[in-house]
């Protein structure tokens, strides 16, 4: 029976177990609490094996079901850039030259076609050609011709030519939607007028018929001549002859002016009707020759 005491004795014989039972009943209720404190936290916060209370997940859930995009037909309208519209659309085809399509900074592609005169060009982007389709395959909601236009020119440019950044238009015929030059539009009975809209229109079409817009009037426009060839150097001739881009003899540049004016004046006239060099027929327009002519003598009365 010498064991049975064994059994009774206290777990404890020496002052070092003391002390640690002493720690041990201190640390471990606090391990314990800080370990199910750490639980019941991630508990809440992962939801084991699911993200269903992530942030996307919620947002997802609480979205709206239907969003609608508001536009306001009266708000000033934001256009989008030649670089942008050729990014979003054109470059389908024009980045790769594909279906034919003259391709972007080849200059040897587009040097025919940008000859023909950045308005011709303007009218082909709208209306098509070949496998070209009109507006490159967009609605006139989608970019306005003023926007095409732009992407023309940005294309153009980068291709070789120089055209000048076309008109930017009213308000007025931008809430109309579409920009078909000289339609005082139905849409633009909106808010300031149809005299408005014709007005902004016509600024848009200045390039293809300037001498429209001559201060003079239009059905006479070469009754004056001078005016309708200082209205013509006006709109169409200055993007390059005021600052002398492409080395285009500067306006008012006798020294610039004076070996070209030993020609005579009928080669000076033909020059300007049918190009020379990097200075485009016409100056790039579909004036009169009449006109042309007469906004040659305003240039030259000027150089002499
Ligand atoms: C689906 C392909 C395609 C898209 C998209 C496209 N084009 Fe074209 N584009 C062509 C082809 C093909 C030609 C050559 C047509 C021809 O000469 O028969 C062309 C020719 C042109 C020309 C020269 C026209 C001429 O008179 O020589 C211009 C300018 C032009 N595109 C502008 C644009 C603009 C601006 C856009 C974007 C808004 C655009 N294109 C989008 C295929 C495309
Ligand atoms: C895209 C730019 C550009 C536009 C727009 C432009 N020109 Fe020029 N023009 C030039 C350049 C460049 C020259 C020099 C050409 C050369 O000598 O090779 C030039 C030269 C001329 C000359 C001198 C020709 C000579 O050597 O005798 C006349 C005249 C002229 N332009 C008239 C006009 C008229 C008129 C208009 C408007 C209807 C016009 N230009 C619009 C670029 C332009």
């Amino acid at each position: 029976m010498s064991e049975a005491p064994n059994n009774h004795e206290a777990p404890i014989k020496t002052p070092g177990q003391l002390i640690a039972a002493i720690i041990a009943s201190f640390a471990v209720p606090i391990i314990v609490i800080v370990l199910l404190a750490v639980y019941a936290n991630n508990w809440t916060r992962i939801g084991a094996g699911t993200d269903s209370l992530s942030e996307a997940e919620v947002s997802a859930r609480i979205a709206p079901l239907a969003q609608v995009d508001i536009r306001d037909a009266n708000a000033p309208r934001v256009y989008k850039t030649g670089e942008e519209v050729y990014k979003a659309v054109c470059s389908a085809c024009h980045a790769t030259g594909a279906a034919g399509a003259p391709k972007f900074t080849n200059s040897a592609d587009w040097a025919p076609r940008i000859a023909q005169g950045f308005d011709t060009l303007w009218h082909t982007a709208l209306t098509g050609k070949g496998a070209m389709p009109a507006r490159g395959g967009t609605s006139p909601d989608d970019y306005s011709d003023y926007e095409i236009a732009r992407a023309v020119v940005y294309m153009a440019n980068n291709s070789g030519a120089s055209f000048a950044e076309p008109p930017v238009p009213s308000a007025t015929q931008a809430a109309s939607g579409t920009a078909a030059a000289a339609a005082p539009a139905s849409g633009a009975t909106a808010d300031a007028g149809t005299a408005a809209a014709s007005q902004a229109a016509a600024a848009l079409a200045s390039i293809a018929s300037a001498p429209a817009t001559a201060p003079g009037g239009d059905a006479t426009q070469s009754a004056d001549a001078s005016q309708a060839g200082k209205a013509l150097y006006t709109q169409v001739c200055q993007a390059c002859h005021a600052a002398g881009v492409l080395n285009a003899p500067k306006f008012g540049d006798k020294a610039a002016w004076a070996p070209r004016l030993k020609d005579p004046i009928d080669t000076i006239y033909n020059y300007a009707l049918h190009g020379k060099g990097a200075m485009p027929p016409k100056g790039g327009s579909t004036a009169s020759d009449a006109d042309v002519k007469a906004a040659v003598d305003y240039m030259v009365s000027a150089a002499k």
